[in-house]
């Protein structure tokens, strides 16, 4: 029942909106997340960082938990569930075999001719089986699951090489977007997108997505982009819900009554960034 990101996103891009890829960390989050999807009559990306896998026992325990949640919530939209900044080729392959139908390679910290090639030996394996695979070229900066790096703007000619030469299905040209917090107002380089999208003619992905403001994500909209990240606001908005309702009420001690108030914060915006996205009623 879960599909790959290639047909979302080629519609995407043609249709000028954006598919919101949500990071999930457990069940509830991926209750809420898928929830709020079938309402919005969205397609959705869940996204699955390398920890969060771990943390949720291995990607064979956050398929099976993703494919049981879909068949008993009746869920009807396409459902993408990738691997986020997968680190190497059998971390693609683990979690392509334990049922992703989308990865990340992210060999961003490689020289370009070994990030081409190791991506081209993930697309080879991905598109066996069905799955698509989204590359990044350039660095995304900030702080993710602990690993903080600088920002190196994508090259254009070395975009166009990736996508003819790996195949991929989707681009991460990484243009001055940050993971986490930004400091001040993002600065993010739109003529390069354009750029890079008029050259390769692949729906590029905006890692970094939470904390840019609704005029930015319209412009990387309009410059090519079809896929945008969102991890870190989620992680907010449940965190300070939870923190009110324990804060406010000290003698709740039934978990799910501790939880209940972030699975409505994240609920409400990814429903709200569905909207911002245009992908409400794309499905
Ligand atoms: O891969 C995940 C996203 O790029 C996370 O971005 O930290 O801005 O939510 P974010
Ligand atoms: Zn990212």
């Amino acid at each position: 029942r879960l599909v790959s990101m290639t047909d979302m996103l080629n519609k995407a891009l043609e249709g000028k909106y954006a598919v919101g890829q949500f990071n999930i960390n457990n069940l509830e989050w991926t209750q809420s997340v898928l929830e709020a999807a079938e309402a919005e009559k969205s397609p959705v990306i869940l996204g699955v960082s390398e920890g969060a896998g771990k943390y949720m026992g291995g990607v064979k325990v956050v398929s099976a938990m993703v494919e049981a949640l879909m068949e008993t919530m009746n869920i009807t939209v396409p459902v993408a569930l990738h691997l986020d900044h997968g680190s190497s080729f059998e971390s693609c392959k683990a979690a392509i075999d334990a049922g992703f139908s989308s990865v990340m390679i992210d060999n961003s910290a490689y020289v370009i001719d070994e990030n081409i090639e190791a991506t081209k030996k993930v697309v080879e394996y991905a598109h066996s089986k069905g799955a698509s695979v989204e590359a990044e070229v350039g660095t995304v900066g900030g702080t993710e699951d602990g690993v903080t790096g600088g920002v190196q703007y994508a090259d254009a000619q070395e975009c166009l090489r990736m996508v003819t030469e790996a195949k991929i299905d989707a681009l991460a040209a990484a243009l001055g977007s940050v993971h986490g917090d930004y400091e001040g107002e993002p600065v993010l380089g739109f003529d390069e997108m354009k750029i890079i999208s008029d050259l390769t003619k692949t729906p590029l992905v905006l890692h970094g997505g939470s904390g840019i403001p609704e005029f930015q994500i319209k412009k990387a909209i309009e410059n090519g982009h079809s896929k945008i990240n969102v991890n870190t606001e989620l992680q907010q908005v449940w965190t300070k819900a939870v923190r009110e309702k324990l804060n406010s009420d000290d003698k709740v001690y039934d978990p799910r009554k501790v939880i209940a108030p972030g699975k409505a914060a994240i609920i409400a915006t990814v429903t709200q960034t569905m909207q911002r996205f245009g992908s409400s009623n794309k499905a």
